[in-house]
């Protein structure tokens, strides 16, 4: 895994240049995003340089990593609402090639619908990430199987404890959600995972330098071969 520690609008830039490469080389690459604050500096600087016309989505697929569970379609809070407000309309991906998972993905015959679309997009060229205080990537919360696919799971307390800052009350944070598995994420044939604030310090501690364990779902990483991960100095004072 490579570490860069930088400010956080160095690393909004920085991970930028990682896009701008990526489609310059390849048009139509298949990206995987994710929401949260996290990546709202990127998403930012992404559609700056589109507007500028530095780079271009005209031709890329996305496959979000995860959606809320039951959620009416629109719903404010939901990770099709933030994916739309933050990124894809500042930017000219068709949004007919944008995937959110839903519950329609988990419950074909073999209840791998989202990652056989993924698979016949031709794989995730670039997936991006944030970690929860936990170390849950996507929400694959501790203890989740490694080779886990897309799936419908459980939200722990700690989790929608941390998003209840985005609704009214904890009753109105949903109790599951569909997300991509761990399996479908370590799939990804170069992942970017950004960790910002002293929240995360702990869990990026036990990502980078602690035993490979379902224990802390994120420490999975340290088995990808293309993974970098940039944090500021208040996430990275464990490292
Ligand atoms: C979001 C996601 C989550 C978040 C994590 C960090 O799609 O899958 O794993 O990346 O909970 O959230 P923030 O960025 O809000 O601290």
């Amino acid at each position: 895994m490579k570490v860069i520690v930088q400010s956080p609008e160095q690393i909004a830039k920085l991970a930028a240049e990682q896009y701008r490469a990526l489609l310059g080389e390849k048009p139509n690459a298949v990206l995987g995003l994710a929401t949260g604050s996290t990546p709202l500096g990127l998403y930012r600087e992404l559609a700056r340089l589109n507007k500028a016309g530095a780079l271009s989505f005209a031709r890329a697929t996305s496959f979000n990593l995860d959606e809320y569970d039951g959620l009416p379609a629109g719903h404010a809070q939901s990770y099709r609402t933030f994916m739309d407000e933050n990124l894809f309309s500042h930017i000219d991906i068709p949004i007919e090639r944008t995937y959110i998972p839903g519950r329609a993905d988990v419950s074909d015959a073999d209840g791998q619908g989202y990652d056989a679309a993924i698979a016949r997009a031709g794989g995730i060229d670039l997936q991006l990430l944030g970690i929860g205080n936990n170390g849950h990537i996507g929400f694959n919360e501790p203890c989740t199987p490694f080779g886990s696919r897309t799936h419908l799971a459980e939200l722990t307390p700690s989790t929608r404890e941390a998003n209840t800052r985005f609704f009214s009350s904890i009753g109105e944070v949903p109790t599951q959600a569909i997300t991509m598995g761990i399996r479908t994420v370590m799939n990804a044939r170069a992942i970017l995972l950004i960790a910002l604030g002293a929240a995360k310090a702990e869990a990026l501690r036990a990502t980078v330098s602690g035993p490979v364990t379902e224990l802390v779902p994120a420490s999975v990483l340290q088995l990808h071969p293309n993974v970098t991960i940039y944090a500021d100095s208040d996430a990275a004072k464990l490292l």
